[in-house]
């Protein structure tokens, strides 16, 4: 049988210095753990521009197609900032989602023990959180028709549809019931039912979707009633499934109980391949950061973790995930810290490539 495939897509700014870290880790599974992939590495954005005046080559789209999965770093930064509209970095990865059909949009927030801390909530709120947001990714009221500005009378009007077919619906829901069934088999969809009739559809096709799946406990909440109750006890939860809009404000919300942008990773999840495995893009939340690209300040633990959810969701590798996610924490625990990770404190940061050598270190001691 051949090699799982994997490629990499650095892209601009700490894109590229990020990804170097991932690769360490990469190289440590295939050489400690047997683990090998048919890894290749390909541009996008301002990169992908440079070279061929388009932020994604067909090529390249054609590749992304064909891998079980899809590593990207980061796009954009200044240099770009004046470039035409169709062809700016952004679009590059748009295109990534959009041909690849990613309507699953997984965002986990989990706090590592030794940043509890760093979270803005009680530190026994936080402690050990681990839970998942399933975010409805290409459809809903950022898709839907009529949408613009008109003249009404003599005035303007903004119009945008939340728009949502049983099938939509379907589909991402499957998505996070799946997901419960490898975690804490509990499922809480969110909308607006009590206002929206999209959210009465949603809720209908929600309930019938766990019917296929009587192990995971369903549960359903207004969308702003599970705002607050993500921030009073988020423990209670352990997947949320929401619409693009809600799950857009939710999934921001949830991430940063947990504290910084380089430490959060995600997937976008598409239609199951005639291998079985799901499309499939992993890349950190966060963008290229151009105001520390270059300085080897980056922490490269977000895009490590979107790895560690590749391993997890493409590969089935869950229990080298697991390996990985703890060697993360082992290092975090010896008290290792980006820049970003150190607040005001006034202590010593490690660069980018320490973080890297510390993780696959821990990695090491864990066999
Ligand atoms: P950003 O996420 O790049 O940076 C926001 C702040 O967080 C900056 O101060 C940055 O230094 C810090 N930061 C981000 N990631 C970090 C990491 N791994 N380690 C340490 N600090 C980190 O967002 P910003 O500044 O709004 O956008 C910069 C560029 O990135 C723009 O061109 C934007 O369009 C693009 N962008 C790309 C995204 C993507 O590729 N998915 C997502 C968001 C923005
Ligand atoms: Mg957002």
């Amino acid at each position: 049988m051949s090699n799982p495939s994997l490629l990499i897509l650095p892209g601009d700014g700490i894109g590229p210095e990020v990804m170097a870290e991932v690769r360490k880790i990469i190289d440590w599974f295939g050489a400690k753990r047997d683990l090998q992939f048919d890894v290749s590495e390909d541009l996008v954005g301002g990169a992908a521009y440079d070279k061929h005046g388009t932020p994604l080559h067909d090529d390249t789209m054609a590749k992304a197609q064909e891998v079980d999965a899809v590593l990207l770093g980061a796009v954009g930064g200044p240099k770009y900032d004046n470039l035409d509209f169709s062809v700016k970095p952004e679009r590059g990865l748009l295109r990534l989602r959009k041909e690849m059909d990613l309507y699953a949009n997984l965002r986990p927030a989990q706090c590592f023990d030794a940043l509890a801390d760093f979270s803005s909530l009680k530190k026994d709120v936080v402690a050990g959180l681990d839970i998942m947001i399933v975010r409805e990714l290409t459809s809903g009221i950022y898709f839907g028709e009529p949408r613009g500005i008109f003249e009404e009378g003599n005035e303007r009007v903004g119009i945008n549809t939340q728009r949502y077919t049983e099938s939509e619906i379907d589909r991402v829901a499957r998505s996070a019931f799946e997901l419960a069934m490898r975690r804490g088999k509990k499922v809480c969809s969110m909308e607006k039912a009590n206002v929206m009739e999209s959210g009465i559809l949603w809720r209908e096709v929600v309930t019938e979707v766990g019917k296929d799946y009587p192990e995971v406990e369903l549960s359903h909440m207004y969308a702003d009633a599970g705002a607050m109750q993500l921030c009073r006890w988020p423990k209670q939860f352990d997947v949320i499934v929401t619409d693009n809009l809600f799950g857009d404000l939710l999934s921001d919300a949830a991430a940063m109980l947990t504290g910084s942008l380089g430490m959060l990773p995600s997937a976008s999840l598409g239609a199951p391949m005639e291998n079985g495995r799901p499309k499939a893009l992993y890349e950190p939340v966060h963008g290229s950061a151009p105001d520390i690209a270059g300085q080897g300040k980056a922490n490269p633990i977000a895009c490590i973790l979107s790895f560690a959810m590749a391993l997890r969701y493409s590969f089935d590798q869950g229990a080298e995930a697991d390996r990985l996610e703890q060697a993360v924490e082992t290092v975090l625990a010896e008290g290792k810290r980006t820049a970003d990770l150190l607040g005001d404190e006034g202590a010593t940061p490690v660069s980018t490539a320490e973080m890297g050598d510390a993780i696959v270190a821990a990695l090491d001691a864990s066999l």
